[in-house]
C-alpha cells in the first residue's frame, strides 16, 4: 500500500491506493454518491454508504455488492442537515479515510419570486450540511485522508433562474480553498468536484420526457463536449483527489468544457 509512515502518500503510486481504506459517502444512495461508492468498491475500499432512508440505503448497497463483488459496505440513513445525528454516525465509524458529500438538494428557484424558506433550505442541505459534517467528521478521520464536496458550475458559468444555486456553489468552492489550510496541520486535505450538467435523476426529477429531452440538449450544446456528464465520470473525479496527496483547496471542473464556451 502507497503512503508514508504517517499515512501521507507522496507520489508512489501502486494501483491499490484504497485498499484498506474506509470512505463514508453521505448520499451514496444514487447519482453522483453511488457511482463513487461503486468506483472506490472495485478499488479496495471499505464503503459506508447513505441515504436518508434506511430501506434506500441497503437497496442500494445490495445491488452495488451484487456488481462489484465486494461485501465491504455498509448502508446507513443519515439526514445532512440534523448535525448531531450526523456527527455520532460519523463517531460510530471512526476512524475512517475519505468523507465524500454529495447528499444535498438545492432547489430549483424563480428569483422573481423568491421562496424565502426553500432558498434557506437549500443553504442549510447543500452548504452547512456538509461544512459542518466536516467540520465534526476531521476529528474521526486518519491523517493522509481527505474531504470531498459538490459544488456545481453555476458558480462559474451561471444560468438563468439559478441564482440561489450560483450562491451556493459560490460558498462551497470558496469554503473548499480556506478549509484546505485550516485542517491541512491535521493531514486532511479539502476539495470540490464542480459538476456541469450531469445525467442523474437531478436533471430528470419534476420534469415530463418531453421536457427532460429538451433540456439535456440544451444543455449539451452548451459545452464543447456537446452531452451531458455520467455520475461515474464524477466518481473517477472523485477518485482522483482521493488518492493524489499533493492536491487540496482544488475545486475540479467536471462539465464537458464549459469554462471553453463563449
Ligand atoms: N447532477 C447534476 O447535474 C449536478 C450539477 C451540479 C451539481 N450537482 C451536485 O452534485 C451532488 C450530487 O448530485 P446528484 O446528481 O448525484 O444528486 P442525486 O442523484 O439527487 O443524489 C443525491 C444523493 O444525496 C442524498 N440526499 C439528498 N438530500 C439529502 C439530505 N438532505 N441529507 C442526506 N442525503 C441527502 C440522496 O439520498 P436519498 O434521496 O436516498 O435520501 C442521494 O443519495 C449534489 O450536491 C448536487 O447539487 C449535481
Amino acid at each position: 500500500m502507497a503512503g508514508g509512515k504517517d499515512g501521507i502518500d507522496r507520489g508512489a503510486f501502486e494501483g491499490d491506493e484504497l485498499e484498506g481504506k474506509c470512505v463514508v459517502v453521505i448520499g451514496g444512495s444514487m447519482g453522483i454518491g453511488r457511482a463513487t461508492a461503486e468506483l472506490v468498491l472495485r478499488q479496495g475500499a471499505k464503503v459506508v454508504l447513505t441515504s436518508r432512508d434506511q430501506a434506500r440505503a441497503a437497496k442500494a448497497a445490495g445491488e452495488l455488492a451484487a456488481a462489484t463483488g465486494s461485501n465491504k459496505i455498509v448502508p446507513a440513513a443519515i439526514e445532512i442537515t440534523r448535525r448531531a445525528e450526523v456527527e455520532a454516525f460519523l463517531a460510530s465509524h471512526a476512524k475512517f479515510d475519505h468523507l465524500i458529500l454529495p447528499g444535498a438538494h438545492a432547489h430549483r428557484l424563480d428569483f422573481a419570486k423568491l421562496d424565502e424558506k426553500l432558498a434557506r433550505e437549500s443553504f442549510d442541505t447543500k452548504v452547512w450540511g456538509p461544512f459542518l459534517a466536516a467540520y465534526d467528521g476531521r476529528r474521526h478521520m486518519n491523517r493522509g485522508g481527505s474531504i470531498v464536496f459538490y459544488s456545481g458550475a453555476a458558480s462559474r458559468r451561471p444560468l438563468k433562474g439559478y441564482v440561489v444555486g450560483a450562491a451556493i456553489d459560490g460558498a462551497i468552492d470558496a469554503a473548499t480553498r480556506a478549509l484546505a489550510w485550516e485542517m491541512a496541520a491535521e493531514g486532511i486535505r479539502v476539495n470540490c468536484i464542480s459538476p456541469g450538467i450531469i445525467d442523474t435523476d437531478v436533471v430528470r426529477r419534476g420534469r415530463t420526457e418531453e421536457e427532460y429531452r429538451k433540456i439535456r440538449q440544451s444543455h449539451a450544446e452548451r459545452v464543447p463536449l456537446n452531452r451531458l456528464g455520467t455520475a461515474m465520470e464524477c466518481a473517477q473525479g472523485a477518485l482522483y483527489l482521493m488518492i493524489c496527496g499533493f492536491v487540496t483547496g482544488e475545486v475540479l471542473a467536471i462539465d464537458g468544457g464549459a469554462e471553453a464556451s463563449p
